[in-house]
């Protein structure tokens, strides 16, 4: 059954802005994107820390986790991939509502779902990452060995040996996870969250 009719939507009086108000810092969505061992949840959970330790709330989505519970009944044909990222950004809508930073580290190689999940909450609560590494730098890591099952051909639709990655046209913020340090990668994130006055400069 479509949901729609017979529901009626229930005002909080607690909203998100006077959240945002008690916990002292704005909440967007921290859209982490990039291939597959790039480095997105190594940054996304590095940031994390790093806010952590100025008392800003965050959580931190992963695709590989996020695949075992909400996500489990999909694979990586571009279909599921496109309901994947569906219900992480209405997941991430939520979890800004709660007055929360939502970090998600997904591939979501395709522009149209990664554009939907800005339209869906509005310009300033998206700020898209682009964790850029090239194949071949994911690929000599290969931390999951997976590249390397990929090209034997044992996975198919792997992101970047046999499905697409749409680069970000333009997105907010691109970090060079492929070959700058760590340590540059998350003082790059934070510095744009001062600019954009989500947390204090
Ligand atoms: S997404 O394309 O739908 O955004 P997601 O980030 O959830 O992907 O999951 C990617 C992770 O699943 C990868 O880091 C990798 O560990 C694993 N994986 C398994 N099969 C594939 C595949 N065919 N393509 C890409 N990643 C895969």
């Amino acid at each position: 059954m479509i949901a729609g009719t017979n529901v009626v939507w229930h005002q909080a009086t607690v909203t998100r802005q006077r959240r945002e108000v008690q916990n002292g810092h704005r909440s967007v969505i921290l859209w982490f994107t990039g291939l597959s061992g790039a480095g997105k949840s190594t940054l996304a959970h590095a940031v994390e820390e790093s806010l952590y330790q100025l008392n800003i709330r965050t959580f931190v989505f992963d695709g590989d986790n996020v695949r075992h519970g909400l996500c489990s009944d999909l694979c990586f044909s571009d279909e599921d991939r496109e309901e994947n990222i569906r219900r992480v950004g209405e997941m991430s809508k939520l979890i800004i509502e709660a007055g929360v930073i939502a970090m998600t580290a997904f591939i979501s190689p395709f522009r149209n779902d990664r554009d939907r999940v800005r339209r869906l909450v509005g310009d300033g609560d998206y700020i898209e990452i682009h964790c850029r590494a090239s194949v071949d730098v994911c690929e000599s890591r290969d931390v999951k060995g997976l590249y390397a099952r990929a090209r034997a051909g044992e996975i198919k639709n792997f992101t970047g040996i046999s499905s697409p990655y749409e680069e970000p046209l333009n997105p907010e913020l691109v970090v060079e996870t492929g070959s700058r340090p760590l340590s540059e990668c998350v003082d790059q994130v934070l510095s744009y969250l001062k600019e954009v006055s989500v947390i204090e400069a």
